[in-house]
């Protein structure tokens, strides 16, 4: 595995590197896509970085170095989630894969948890092959529930894997259609 997650840290060495990341680089698919410096700082400051629910860490790659950023949310909630950032000249290389894959082995060898769970919205193509790509299942597709600044909104689209699922190697089918009239 190319990938190596090293948890950062918002308020002491990292602060400044992290400001530097989320503010020059565009993220066109989440609801902020341009982050100011000041945004950042009072993102840090409320915890929203490293708190009892997130935890976040710089994805560091064996022959690129530091590709991108990653964090684990709503770990106090029994099920993770994760927003992912590559860094721009890094995306488009098909990276997100083994990030993905170095993601799931963290949370199923450090923490107590069967699922592991993740959004995107629906013209996000390159995170849902991701996601694909992993094994991972999609479980919902919350139609225009993700607002748009300036458009009609999108849906938001919800995957998961199981530990059942990472230990095999198999994904879980779901019967999508499982209650007709
Ligand atoms: C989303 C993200 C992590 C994907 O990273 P990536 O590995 O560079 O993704 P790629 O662009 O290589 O695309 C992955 C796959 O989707 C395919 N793909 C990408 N855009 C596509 C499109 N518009 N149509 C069809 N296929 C597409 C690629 O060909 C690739 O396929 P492969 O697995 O067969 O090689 C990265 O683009 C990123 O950091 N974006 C900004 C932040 C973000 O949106 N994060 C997701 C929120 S969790």
């Amino acid at each position: 595995m190319p990938i190596t997650l090293t948890r950062l840290d918002p308020t002491g060495m990292d602060h400044d590197d992290l400001v530097d990341f989320m503010t020059r680089n565009e993220f066109g698919f989440h609801v902020r896509p341009r982050l100011t410096r000041e945004e950042v700082e009072a993102a840090i400051a409320r915890g929203a970085y490293r708190d009892e629910d997130n935890d976040s860490c710089w994805v560091e790659h064996t022959e690129l170095g530091r590709i991108g950023f990653l964090r684990f949310e709503d770990l106090s909630e029994g099920t993770p989630l994760f927003d992912l950032r590559l860094d721009t000249p890094l995306r488009g290389r098909g990276l997100a894969a083994d990030v993905l894959r170095a993601a799931t082995d963290h949370v199923f060898t450090t923490m107590d948890t069967h699922r592991f769970e993740g959004q995107t919205r629906e013209d996000n193509i390159a995170m849902r092959k991701t996601f694909l790509r992993c094994g991972w299942l999609k479980e919902a597709h919350y139609r225009e529930a993700w607002p748009v600044g300036g458009g009609a909104p999108v849906a938001s689209v919800a995957y998961a894997i199981l530990r059942r699922d990472w230990e095999t190697g198999r994904t879980t089918p779901l019967l999508w259609e499982d209650l007709t009239l």
